[in-house]
């Protein structure tokens, strides 16, 4: 039996495939505050049939229902600083193993560091998967800064902005490398109406298939 030949894989989770509609399946959404990575993973989502998993959303939730992690993490989010690697890694680690991310998902918002990326190699490894693409959202700062000011989250003070643009600059920013390499890196320009991200990001998924 294959699980007994690979006791270290999990069952959950079927092997790289592609969605119904032939697109690659597991797919992360990376790029500066404010790039559009949740409202392009919302509407791809829908168009692939797979989940998407916001780490900031999870965190959020976590914080408005009080548990424990919403407790640990609430100083944090609000000073746009981030989330330890270990604790998001038990996070991402569950959400995964859920049974709607068996055949894909779409990532908004993790890995954010390289040791998050190592962490999300090694869960899907467990899993016999891989990841198919990591599509980067590029926006110009002066136009990141206008959006986020003008939508009015609690972590889009003008301070707090330029901490979280910082801090993709300083630790986010590195895995731009780290998937080239790798060959998953697929750049699209985010600076445009929403919906013509929305499909560019499909053409270049089509394009990784
Ligand atoms: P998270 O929620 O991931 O925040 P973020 O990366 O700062 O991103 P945003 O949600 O602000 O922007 P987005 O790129 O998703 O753009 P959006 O679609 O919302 O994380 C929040 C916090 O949680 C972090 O600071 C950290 O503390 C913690 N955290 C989360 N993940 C973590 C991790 N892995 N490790 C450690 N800590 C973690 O759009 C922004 C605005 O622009 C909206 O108003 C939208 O309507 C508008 N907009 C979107 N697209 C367009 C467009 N094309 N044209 C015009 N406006 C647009």
């Amino acid at each position: 039996m294959a699980g007994e030949a690979e006791p270290a894989k999990s069952p959950d989770m079927a092997p790289n495939d592609m969605t119904p509609n032939g697109m690659p399946s597991r797919v992360l959404l990376f790029g500066a505050p404010g790039s559009g990575k949740g409202t392009q993973a919302a509407l791809l989502a829908e168009r692939l049939g797979v989940p998407a998993i916001s780490t900031g959303e999870m965190l959020r939730a976590a914080v408005a229902g009080g548990s424990a992690l919403g407790r640990k993490v609430d100083a944090i989010l609000a000073a746009g600083s981030l989330v330890d690697d270990a604790t998001m890694g038990e996070v991402v680690r569950e959400r995964l193993a859920r049974a709607d991310a068996r055949r894909g998902f779409l990532l908004d918002g993790y890995p954010r560091t390289i040791p998050q990326a190592a962490t999300l190699e090694e869960i899907l490894r467990r899993h016999g998967a891989g990841l198919d693409a990591a599509i980067l959202l590029e926006v110009p700062e002066a136009e990141l800064v206008r959006r986020l000011t003008s939508r009015g989250r609690e972590d889009d003070r003008e301070d707090v902005v330029r901490e979280r643009l910082r801090v993709f600059d300083e630790k986010t920013a590195p895995l731009i490398g780290y998937y080239q390499q790798r060959g998953l890196l697929r750049r699209v320009d985010g600076d445009r109406a929403v919906p013509d991200v929305a499909d560019a990001i499909l053409d270049t998924l089509r394009r990784a298939a």
